[in-house]
């Protein structure tokens, strides 16, 4: 990279899937962007995080021309198993949708999307640190870090917020301007990745009495299962056989004994969250992705989410810049509505397949006369399987 520049039309702050995602779409209309991370390539590249792919994130991944490995490697999913009382019953995707969806993990969009910034010869400031926001409510604002030592400040038109939960930008929003919509679930997900070969050649959704598990890939030979965990514990005390151990307990014993065990690459506890901070936009700040709304990862939704709010979030600057701000100004209620259809997806598809700590003996037969009801039922599987395959962006 030359020299950090000194002004551009958007910096983009955080290097995740949103913020890459949006600094290649942003280049194909021909803005300018500067993408500051507070990390380095290898730490953002580590984390283990999504594996399930919609329609709409492949599609603006093909519009950002980065999309030449996950048609190779990607694997189309034309359904999954959902399994309680030791049963499995498939949800057929294809056939109540028409649609699929692809198994290509989060980390491989992000190699992809570093690669081709890096290609294109675009300005990324990995490792800045102490990264400011400052007067996005004026038509000059200005992002303020330094980088190896040095201080920095950016002239820009746009500040795009795809900086995380935990990131700077939600947080530089007056609290008084920000509505906060939140619920944080008594548990998360220990997940273990290892090179074996997957139990089954589609994903299968556990409900089971010590609690929820998750089969799933990323390749047919690198496997990514969950299981749900206390709040209490701490990935240190699991070992790799505590893990498969647990992991079969959950499975029917046909499909238990099918688990390729191995040792883990990586080993992981994540907490389950639903949040949403209304609106997405203040002034010249524009928040997208886990900047402003988590889904507990149950319906695949998050990365999603993502994609579909910086695609929106660059068709509107693209518009912005042939002369029209109006798309800048609905910005914020167009991803709303997608987001919150995703929020209640993913937490009632979180509600059904827990062990929830104060459910009771009531509240399990209930998740459980669910189940059944979706399993005899049609439209109960068409529900469910249009709101995983998700929404076209419109
Ligand atoms: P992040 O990936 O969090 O990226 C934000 C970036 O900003 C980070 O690189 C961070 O280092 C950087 N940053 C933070 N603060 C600053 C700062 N002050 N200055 C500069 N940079 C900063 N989603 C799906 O769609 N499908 C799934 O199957 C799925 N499974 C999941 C499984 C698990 C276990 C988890 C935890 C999540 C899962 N998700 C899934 C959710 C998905 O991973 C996230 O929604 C996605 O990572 C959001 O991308 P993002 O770019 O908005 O945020
Ligand atoms: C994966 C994660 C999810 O949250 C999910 O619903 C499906 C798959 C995964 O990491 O593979």
């Amino acid at each position: 990279m030359g020299g950090i520049p000194k002004r551009t039309q958007v910096v983009i702050v955080g290097a995740g899937p949103s913020g890459l995602l949006l600094g290649a779409l942003l280049h194909r209309h021909g803005i300018d962007t500067v993408l500051l991370e507070q990390r380095s390539p290898d730490y953002v590249l580590g984390r283990i995080r999504a594996g399930v792919l919609e329609q709409v994130a492949v599609d603006l991944l093909d519009e950002a021309g980065v999309s030449r490995r996950l048609h190779a490697e990607g694997l189309p999913h034309g359904g999954f198993d959902l399994c309680f009382d030791g049963q499995r019953h498939r949800i057929d995707l294809h056939r109540l949708t028409g649609k699929r969806v692809t198994v290509y993990g989060q980390t491989e969009v992000t190699r992809d999307l570093m690669a081709a910034r890096a290609e294109a010869g675009l300005p990324t400031v990995y490792e800045a640190e102490q990264v400011s926001i400052h007067d996005f409510d004026t038509d000059r604002p200005r992002v303020c870090f330094s980088h190896q030592g040095q201080a920095h400040e950016i002239a820009c038109d746009f500040i795009a917020g795809c900086d995380g939960f935990h990131g700077v930008c939600r947080a530089s929003v007056p609290t008084a301007a920000l509505h906060i919509f939140e619920k944080v679930y008594p548990f998360g997900w220990l997940g273990l990745l290892a090179d074996v070969p997957p139990v089954s050649h589609e994903l299968i959704y556990a409900n089971h009495e010590r609690g929820f598990a998750l089969c799933s890939m990323r390749s047919a030979t690198r496997s990514r299962y969950y299981v749900q965990v206390g709040l209490e514990q701490q990935v240190e005390n699991w070992s790799d056989d505590d893990f498969w151990a647990e992991l079969k307990r959950r499975l029917p014993p046909e499909t238990a004994a099918q688990v390729t065990t191995g040792p883990s690459i990586e080993k992981s506890i994540a907490p389950l969250r639903s949040f949403v901070a209304e609106p997405m936009r203040f002034g010249r700040l524009m928040l997208a992705g886990d900047a402003a709304h988590i889904v507990p990862p149950t319906g695949a939704k998050g990365l999603n989410l993502a994609a579909g709010d910086v695609g929106l979030l660059s068709r509107v600057l693209a518009e912005f810049y042939r002369g029209s701000a109006a798309g800048i100004d609905s910005y914020s209620e167009r991803c709303l509505k997608r987001v919150w259809k995703a929020e209640r997806f993913s937490w009632w598809f979180t509600s059904l397949m827990h062990r929830f700590p104060d459910h009771g003996a009531f509240g399990q037969r209930m998740q459980h006369a669910e189940l059944e009801y979706i399993v005899s039922s049609e439209a109960a599987q068409t529900a469910i399987a249009e709101n995983y395959v998700g929404l076209p962006l419109g």
